[in-house]
């Protein structure tokens, strides 16, 4: 089939590039001609695993193209997937412009009957919005079937996910689109849910939210834990084993980040509020969410009183490992809090700093390597279980740091290998290891 990808973000490349490795013919459309530019030399514009390799492959054995020519994009597809971004409005609503423009464009620009498929995250009614679009504007003689497709990718496994995901949700309101969706993805044999339009929308954010909601509840008890006395890692796993609860999303920590579950999980909330329906149990998963954010400085505070001229290294930009995207990542709020705090910080990651740069510009150092981040540092605080990280030998804390104090977010280390070093060491959701005091040594 011919298939065209509006967007060239995330979403957008990982579709295109996996639905050209599966053997389509894709055209993938860019506003941004910097980025078209990148991608035709066969370079991604952010970093993915496994994503460049299949790029230059396709793109070398013609199976895939990139172009800002929404003619050369949409005239001739069978099937256009809209995977545009879809941004967070100040007051935590959805913006939509890009969704309607490339919906507009896309209509004056067909010249056959097409599926328009929506992958981008959008509310629900949204894909109604877009079908009243295509009534309005396409060609009279021509057949427009919108249909709601949306992704469950997760950035960092991006192509893995694309190849071997859990499902495949389609929103469609004929059986005849529906079915053409349906072969699209036969092959890649990965069971296929078919329903109505808005459900297929709402899947997408109830998926989201409810994966957002096991990370805020494990955190809450990991609070507990530490109060109680009990240990969290101990607690996950004994809950994960429980096959109705499961293992996924039971990893406390620092909270989640990124560009998806902070922006959809508050569209949810006003997508209920803007029905009369309050949605309480979410609107506390986000303030959870928000207060694990800051553990980590209050955690340091409580420990050294006043945080000024203190070293911190900051561990971890990154949203999550094995990217380079720092959109809602914690890190950025430790970064701010520990600045405001008077703190000195130095911050240490593979791939994220480029991005980080762009926006705390020279707030803070920067560093690739993780010893000149702990350089005499008086406490580290671990923001992204970066694998680098996590294989960290233990007595590089007890060398460089000037004090070994380690804050850790994400739970990279046991409790047993930290006990043997004198490293004062607080987890989340665990007692603290304190072999130093380290009252006594400030
Ligand atoms: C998420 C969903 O997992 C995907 O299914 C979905 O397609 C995507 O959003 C999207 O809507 O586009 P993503 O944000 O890439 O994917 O990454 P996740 O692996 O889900 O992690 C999100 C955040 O939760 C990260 O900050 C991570 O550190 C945190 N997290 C995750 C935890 O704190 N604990 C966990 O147990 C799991």
């Amino acid at each position: 089939m011919k298939i065209t990808v509006a967007g060239a973000g995330n979403v957008g490349l990982v579709t295109a590039v996996g639905f050209a490795e599966a053997g389509h013919q894709v055209t993938c459309l860019d506003t941004q001609k910097e980025k078209i530019e990148i991608l035709e030399k066969g370079h991604t514009p952010f970093f993915e695993p496994g994503l460049e390799p299949l790029l230059e492959k396709n793109l070398s054995n013609g199976q895939l193209c990139f172009t800002t020519n929404p003619n050369q994009a949409y005239s001739d597809a069978d099937i256009i997937f809209i995977a545009v971004g879809t941004p967070e409005k100040r007051d935590g609503a959805v913006d939509l412009s890009y969704i309607y423009a490339a919906a507009y464009t896309i209509a004056n620009t067909i010249k056959k009957d097409v599926i328009v498929c929506t992958k981008s995250t959008v509310p629900v009614g949204t894909n109604d919005i877009i079908k009243q679009i295509f009534l309005q504007r396409k060609p009279r003689h021509l057949k427009v079937d919108v249909v709601a497709n949306p992704e469950f990718l997760r950035e960092g496994s991006a192509i893995t996910d694309f190849f071997l995901g859990d499902r495949i949700v389609i929103g469609a309101d004929n059986h005849e689109a529906a079915s053409i969706m349906e072969q699209l993805y036969l092959p890649l044999k990965i069971p296929i849910v078919v329903t109505d339009i808005r459900s297929a929308e709402m899947i997408k954010y109830a998926s989201n939210a409810f994966l957002a909601t096991k990370i805020s509840f494990i955190n809450e008890i990991a609070n507990l834990c530490e109060r109680v006395g009990a240990n969290i890692e101990e607690v996950s796993y004994g809950m994960g084993m429980d096959k109705r609860i499961g293992t996924s999303n039971l990893q406390a920590g620092i909270g989640y980040g990124g560009s998806c579950f902070p922006k959809d999980t508050k569209a949810l909330v006003q997508l209920a509020g803007n029905v009369h329906h309050p949605f309480k149990l979410l609107e506390s998963v986000i303030k959870v969410n928000q207060h694990q954010h800051s553990l980590p400085v209050l955690k340091v505070k409580e420990m050294f009183g006043s945080l000024k001229g203190k070293k911190a290294a900051l561990l971890g930009l990154a949203f999550k490992p094995e990217t380079d995207d720092i959109r809602e990542a914690v890190s950025l709020t430790i970064i701010k809090e520990l600045l405001e705090e008077g703190s000195i910080v130095t911050a240490f990651d593979p791939i994220a700093i480029p991005n980080a740069y762009k926006l705390l510009g020279n707030s803070i150092e920067y560093t690739t390597s993780i010893r000149q981040a702990l350089k005499g540092a008086d406490f580290a605080v671990i923001a992204t279980e970066w694998d680098q990280i996590k294989h960290l030998p233990l007595d590089t804390y007890v060398a460089y740091m000037n004090e070994p104090i380690v804050f850790d977010g994400r739970n990279c280390y046991s409790l047993k290998d930290m006990g043997r070093y004198p490293i004062t060491y607080v987890s989340i959701g665990r007692p603290t290891v304190t072999n130093l005091k380290p009252a006594q040594r400030l």
